[in-house]
């Protein structure tokens, strides 16, 4: 344990219970930061009311039964309890941290997580919105596995469905191994158009395509196999996006919709069989108490549509199946836009009633928020056409390279070229991760890339000035050394160190990857400050020097493991 706040906390919920009597055990003593103390304790306030008494004299009562605290204690205002580490205590804390191979991080007892992220479309480009799942989806898979989770990654990718009939027919007559073909693996959407131009040109072809719908369904076995090679170019062109991206997800990880095809029927007999569905208009619907849609009718979760066919609804009634029972969850995650929540609403609690989602396991919606352009609508090109995913992450790199080739231009050519990408991704991914997952905001590369602000470059900027602190010392970053902590903005630092463990852990718990992107970007802020006004490889002493310089490698790693909790990496000079 290494954050103060966790050592603290239990001693004061003791000292609360012993204040106030048994009834009061186990309470939440509020530790907060203060500017007035390195933490304060805010539980007063709230336990006044409890026991009839007021704030400051409940606060003198549990000081009264505190003992020895590795801490000075001071009530104030009208009843917070200010605590001041003692400079020796962070200093041991400091060294536990330093010699702490996951740097604070706890192990949390094991549950399995699938999550489900991601789910770009087969013969579709992939927009700004599944930029923001796989990012954020990835941020967590990376987080939750480090913080001892099994995380079971499902790409719920669109493989199945009417258009594949028109897709099919339109491979066949451009050829399988055609240059038009293989748009699917570069520019999924211009081989999507001239598919549905056909479609909506030639009868012929319509009806060709709606006999594949047919065939497809059936199992038939050459269709299956056109259907698994259109699958498998879309999948060389989601994996180049991926690999550019720097996302963990491979196609071990694909478990697209087609996977539950044969799980369908048996939903909707087994939801007809509970009496839970009933036949409305010759679709098969469950009707929840409390749906209702406009003019205060009933709202039904469709699960077999009047035509026969699947849709959303029923294979996401089969993942919640699959995950429960084949893969054992006990935390189910769904990275995906917001304006779903009605949808997974009434597809959990259809679950819930059915039997096939236990009270014991947690399904979270991880809402996902609009990406906006700079006229506050969903992002387009400036000729209006929906962005190129891959064509936004190659401006991203160019503009990246245009940036260290003004600001390092003594840098040898590969240098700078190995850099920019890590650059121009870190800068979108840190911008996408760095505001609340379900708020909406403006893509906008310029900021995206300043180094200055609360973004990936200046993050990244960090790391690679401590990379040169240890060239121009000529040694490799190391903080073996023990840290001594004289100066406010050393101790400052240290405190910032030693909350790494729980930031990351609160991460885990509320699924906010953009907690440890403030976290880091405040750490990043405090080594500036200790820079600035704390000599580094001019300190006064050897000694000073080598604890100075431990200070900064053990941010250094803090930094790295942080940025790579996120899916960021870091350049080593910049
Ligand atoms: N393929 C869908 C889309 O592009 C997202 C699927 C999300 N996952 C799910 N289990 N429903 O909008």
């Amino acid at each position: 344990m290494a954050d103060p706040r966790d050592v603290l906390s239990p001693a004061l919920s003791a000292a609360i219970a012993r204040a106030l009597g048994p009834d009061f055990e186990g309470t939440d003593p509020v530790l907060r930061p203060s500017q007035y103390a390195d933490v304060q304790a805010n539980a007063a306030l709230a336990l006044a009311k409890r026991v009839g008494a007021n704030p400051r004299e409940v606060a003198t009562r549990v000081v009264a039964e505190l003992g020895d605290l590795p801490a000075a204690v001071e009530i104030s205002g009208p009843g917070f309890l200010n605590l001041t580490y003692d400079d020796a205590w962070v200093t041991s804390l400091l060294g536990d941290l330093a010699a702490d191979p996951r740097l604070g991080v706890p192990v949390q007892e094991t549950q399995v997580v699938p999550i489900d992220y991601s789910a770009p479309n087969v013969a579709k480009e992939m927009h700004v919105g599944h930029l923001r799942t796989t990012v954020v989806g990835d941020a967590l898979a990376r987080t939750l596995e480090h913080l001892g989770h099994r995380v079971v990654r499902q790409n719920h990718i669109g493989d199945w469905g009417t258009p594949f009939g028109m897709l099919i027919e339109h491979l066949l007559a451009v050829g399988e191994n055609s240059e038009e073909a293989l748009l699917l693996e570069s520019d999924p959407n211009a081989f999507y158009q001239a598919a549905r131009a056909q479609f909506d040109g030639d009868e012929a072809f319509a009806t060709r395509a709606r006999a594949r719908v047919v065939a497809l369904q059936a199992g038939d076995e050459e269709t299956l196999r056109l259907w698994t090679e259109l699958v498998g170019l879309s999948r060389h062109y989601f994996n180049r996006i991926y690999s550019t991206l720097g996302v963990t997800l491979t196609d071990d990880d694909l478990a697209g919709e087609s996977t539950y095809n044969d799980d369908l029927a048996g939903i909707c007999d087994e939801l007809e069989a509970k009496g839970l569905a009933t036949i409305s208009d010759g679709a098969l619907c469950v009707f929840l108490d409390g749906y209702t849609g406009r003019e205060g009718k009933p709202q039904p979760l469709i699960i077999r549509k009047s035509d026969g066919g699947y849709g959303y609804a029923t294979t996401d009634l089969a993942t919640i199946r699959h995950r429960v029972e084949r893969l054992g969850a006990d935390r189910c995650l769904y990275v995906i836009g917001a304006p779903q929540a009605l949808h997974l609403e009434m597809v959990w609690k259809t679950a819930r009633l059915a039997g096939w989602l236990p009270d014991h396991v947690e399904v979270v919606h991880v809402k996902i928020g609009n990406v906006l352009g700079e006229d506050r609508k969903i992002l387009r090109t400036r000729s209006g056409a929906p962005l190129r995913l891959m064509a936004l992450l190659e401006e991203a790199q160019a503009n990246a390279r245009r940036e260290v080739d003004a600001s390092r231009p003594e840098l040898p050519e590969e240098t700078r070229a190995a850099i920019a990408p890590v650059v121009g991704i870190g800068a979108v991914k840190y911008a996408d991760l760095s505001v609340a997952h379900d708020s909406e905001y403006v893509f906008d590369l310029d900021r995206m890339l300043a180094f200055v602000g609360n973004t990936g470059p200046y993050l990244q900027y960090a790391t690679a000035r401590i990379h040169s602190i240890f060239r121009s010392a000529g040694e490799p970053p190391s903080y073996d050394a023990p840290i001594t902590l004289g100066e406010p903005a050393e101790r400052a630092l240290a405190l910032r160190l030693l909350s790494f463990g729980t930031v990351v852990a609160e991460v885990g718990d509320s699924l906010e990857p953009h907690r440890l992107c403030t976290y880091l970007f405040d750490l990043a802020q405090d080594f500036s400050g200790f820079y600035e006004h704390c000599p580094v490889l001019k300190a006064a002493t050897p000694e000073l020097r080598a604890s100075r310089l431990s200070l900064a490698a053990l941010t250094l790693a803090v930094l790295s493991r942080g940025l790579d909790l996120l899916g960021i990496e870091t350049p080593p000079q910049m």
